[in-house]
């Protein structure tokens, strides 16, 4: 990272300085602050401090020319990048694997989609997908070993009540489809809204079903297949995938060992018939509710199973982190999970929430359909699809693979550009629009880029030159590269690498609006100015599909 780079090459010199990025990139691309320290320390001005420092760096920089100006303004250092030094970077950036990114080697898991069998999908569900499929993608090129688990809700008490409805319909196995789950879900989860006693009798049968009754589970796998071979043509569609596709149900094996464990370090406490974990601290600012293990009918809750399964996770695979993408609504959840686990020490794999916000209407309110419901994933890609159609005659003939991949880029580049935990408003006229920070602005520009280097050969090397604003601007730009992946990756939050990727495009607009490639009868300068488009193009294709997003062939 460039940062690093200076703050070692002037590490060489006797102060103890810090390079940061500029404040102001109109007037310098890094900056050093602290005469301000320093001068406090030594007794002198700041000024005067300045002003050495700027000599010293000169010295040291005669014969390596990182910097084509250092000044002191009002103590503050600026330091303005040396031409060379920026095709330096440029040309270990294209040689080096990964942009020469610096890697780690770390084993982590990632727990996100988390749709629950049965239900449709909605809007919350792509979020959860989109997010913790970049974040996957983005740890795995960093270099770590990612294991991904689309961790489903699979033995909730919708479950319970989808078998009550099969009995009572009298349906037979065979003809139980996705039309009929779609049918039957909603209607008995108004109807246990109801009637309290038919709510118990679903509670019953899950329990039974989670208890082990051979009946029920013979209904249940129907309705898993049928629903999991829906998730999984949804996840398709939007290019998410799993490397294992457990569920709440797969932990039930090792709740018996986790209740061992949490016996064994005296942590089960009887609480109305029912067995809890007290994970409040004395540090709380609020008290926080313990977390409930055992229901006093001896059920398992939602988490029970999240505790079972990191004992899971710990005994298959002692992951170094396990990242759960989930509704900053389970928060507290998460927060009695994982307190719970170390608090037992199952594992000391770091835990991390990483919430999102919901995804709303005009109105500030969860998104709804004008019929008043959460709209079902299919309806988004729809809906998507036909706004770009409508945009531009022609669009009607693309092929379904290029569509797919549009509707891809409206929906992940309007998501992923907000921060993670934030609130969004769904917008899908703005999302689609061409112009603007939308994903069919990003496609257009690598479609635009790819033409010219299709059109144009290129035949020398890079020179140490740079010609204008505009060309320094997007160079520059270009090898910041690792700084925003960086953050993006040690936040958990895809938003740092999107807004780098849309300044980027902006960048390479701008660059060539002002520098006209196919015209330009200078050899040396056309060459530079294809590798600079090419090195930008690499850029954004590669860092676009790390967040999900693929070009069309044509748009
Ligand atoms: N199925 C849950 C829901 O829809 C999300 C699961 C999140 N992952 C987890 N390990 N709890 O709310």
């Amino acid at each position: 990272m460039i940062n690093e780079i200076l703050n070692n090459y002037l590490s060489k010199l006797d102060y103890n300085l810090n390079v940061i990025s500029s404040n102001r990139p109109e007037i310098c691309d890094y900056q050093i602050n602290d005469s301000f320290k320093l001068a406090k320390e030594l007794h002198k001005s700041p000024l005067v401090i300045g002003n050495d420092i700027v000599n010293d760096i000169n010295e040291l920089d005669k014969y390596n020319n990182y910097f084509s100006k250092v000044e002191c303004v009002n103590g503050f250092v600026n330091l303005t990048l040396s031409d060379k030094f920026i095709n330096d970077y440029l040309r270990t950036m294209d040689e080096k694997d990964k942009f020469n990114i610096s890697l780690e080697h770390k084993k982590i898991i990632l727990d996100y989609g988390g749709p629950n069998v049965a239900k449709p999908l909605h809007v919350g569900h792509m979020r959860t997908a989109i997010l913790g499929e970049a974040i996957k993608r983005i740890c795995a090129y960093k270099g770590n070993e990612t294991i991904s688990d689309v961790h489903l809700g699979d033995y909730g008490l919708q479950i319970g009540e989808v078998i009550y409805a099969i009995i009572h319909d009298k349906k037979d196995l065979n003809d139980i489809d996705l039309d009929y789950l779609n049918e039957a879900y909603p209607r008995m989860s108004a109807l246990v809204k109801e009637n309290d006693d038919i709510k118990e009798e679903c509670a019953r049968i899950t329990k039974e079903l989670q208890d082990g009754n051979s009946e029920y589970h013979k209904y249940y796998e129907v309705i898993k297949k049928v629903s999991v071979e829906d998730i999984k043509r949804l996840y398709k569609y939007l290019d998410v995938s799993f490397d294992l596709w457990e569920g709440e149900s797969d932990s039930y094996k090792y709740i018996p060992k986790t209740e061992e464990i949490l016996e064994k370090e005296g942590l089960l406490k009887e609480s109305n018939g029912a067995l809890v974990v007290d994970i409040s601290k004395d540090s709380d600012s609020k008290e926080l509710p313990p977390l409930i293990f055992k229901k006093s009918n001896g059920a398992y809750l939602y988490t029970t199973t999240d505790v079972a399964t990191i004992y899971e996770r710990e005994t298959k695979y002692q992951p170094d982190n396990i990242l759960y993408v989930v509704d900053n609504r389970q928060e507290l959840h998460f927060i009695q999970v994982f307190r719970t686990i170390y608090k037992a020490d199952i594992s000391d794999a770091k835990l991390e929430f990483l919430g999102y916000g919901t995804v709303n209407g005009e109105d500030g309110k969860p998104y709804k359909t004008r019929k008043g419901d959460a709209p079902s994933l299919d309806s988004l890609f729809n809906e998507a699809k036909e706004i770009f159609i409508s945009k531009k005659s022609g669009n009607e003939n693309m092929s379904d693979e290029d569509l797919r991949k549009i509707v891809n880029a409206i929906l992940k580049f309007a998501d992923l550009q907000n921060n993670r935990v934030n609130d969004y408003i769904f917008d899908i006229n703005k999302f689609s629009n061409v112009v603007g920070k939308t994903g069919p602005y990003m496609l257009y520009t690598v479609l635009r880029l790819d033409k010219i280097l299709n059109s144009e050969d290129r035949k020398l090397a890079l020179s140490d030159k740079i010609y204008n604003d505009v060309d320094r601007k997007l160079r520059l730009k270009i090898i910041n590269l690792e700084s925003a992946f960086n953050k993006a990756y040690e936040t958990r939050m895809p938003s740092y690498l999107v807004d780098y990727l849309y300044d980027l495009a902006v960048s390479a607009n701008d660059f060539y609006q002002n520098n006209h490639i196919a015209s330009e009868t200078d050899e040396q300068k056309k060459n530079d100015y294809l590798y600079v488009i090419y090195m930008t193009n690499r850029v954004l294709k590669e860092m676009l599909h790390l967040v999900g997003i693929d070009i069309p062939s044509y748009m």
